[in-house]
């Protein structure tokens, strides 16, 4: 087994990345999808490597329409299974009698609470029994991902190893890829969405503002994280 320092020293390519990964790990490996640019463009180099590599997707409950249609061109291009989780229906329920359905917009305690029912529990739930997962992140996304590295241990999750191939890509480098390989993309990107979650927590941003300053425009950039990605990873 690698140790933590062994881990942040393997750095390469996004597809060398992967590749070591499905080797180290497959099948206890799988890649979380939010159908974001960056998602798409890692199915996409997963189907060179290993085409029957798991992913698994969160439905909040909460998702733009825009998102469950990139889903299945997604699965209809490269006949993938998405492994859908859902939030657990009482824990839903509890909340939305309770608190009402924009609880999120009041405090960010709500907001946390929101998003650990929605994702932060079926995330670890998707995570049982892995050895590792792979992301979508990026250093340039937030001010809270400014130390990302594409292999990490995630202590938060037991220690598994993180794996987020594309933490070095720019924007234009994760655009220039789109275009080239003619992937289907969330069609919130073409009207202004720079960064897509949750339908009520999302929205376009103008010319100038931050890729991430439409999601929980109504906080401090130092708070948009919703709890899939704690930083307690070790480096
Ligand atoms: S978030 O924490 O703010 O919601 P973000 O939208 O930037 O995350 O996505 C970062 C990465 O987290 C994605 O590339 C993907 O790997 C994972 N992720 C985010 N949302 C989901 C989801 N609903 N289902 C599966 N994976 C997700
Ligand atoms: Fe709830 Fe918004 Fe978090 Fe989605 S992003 S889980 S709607 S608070």
């Amino acid at each position: 087994m690698k140790s933590a320092t062994d881990i942040a020293a393997i750095r390469g390519s996004p597809q060398d990345v992967l590749a070591w990964a499905v080797e180290q790990f497959h099948p206890r490996l799988a890649l979380a999808c939010s159908f974001s640019l960056e998602d798409v463009i890692l199915v996409h180099m997963l189907q060179a490597i290993r085409p029957d590599m798991r992913i698994f997707a969160l439905d909040t409950g909460r998702l733009n329409e825009e998102t469950f249609e990139c889903a299945e061109a997604l699965r209809r291009r490269y006949g993938v299974k998405i492994e859908w989780h859902f939030p657990d229906r009482e824990d839903v329920e509890r909340l939305e009698r309770e608190q009402g359905l924009f609880s999120f917009r009041e405090s960010l305690e709500a907001r946390h609470a929101c998003c650990h029912i929605r994702k932060v529990v079926p995330l670890a739930r998707a995570l049982t029994g892995l050895q590792a997962w792979i992301t979508g992140m990026r250093r340039e996304q937030s001010v809270t991902r400014t130390e990302l590295r594409q292999v990490e241990v995630d202590v938060v999750h037991g220690g598994i190893t993180k794996l987020n191939p594309l933490a070095d890509w720019t924007t234009d480098e994760v655009w220039a890829y789109t275009r080239e390989h003619k992937l289907p993309y969330n069609r919130l990107y073409d009207s202004g969405y720079a960064s897509i979650g949750c339908a009520p927590c999302t929205r376009a941003i103008q010319a100038g503002e931050h890729p991430r300053a439409g999601r929980w425009w109504w906080e401090n950039p130092e708070h948009k994280e919703c709890g899939l990605h704690v930083r307690h990873t070790k480096r």
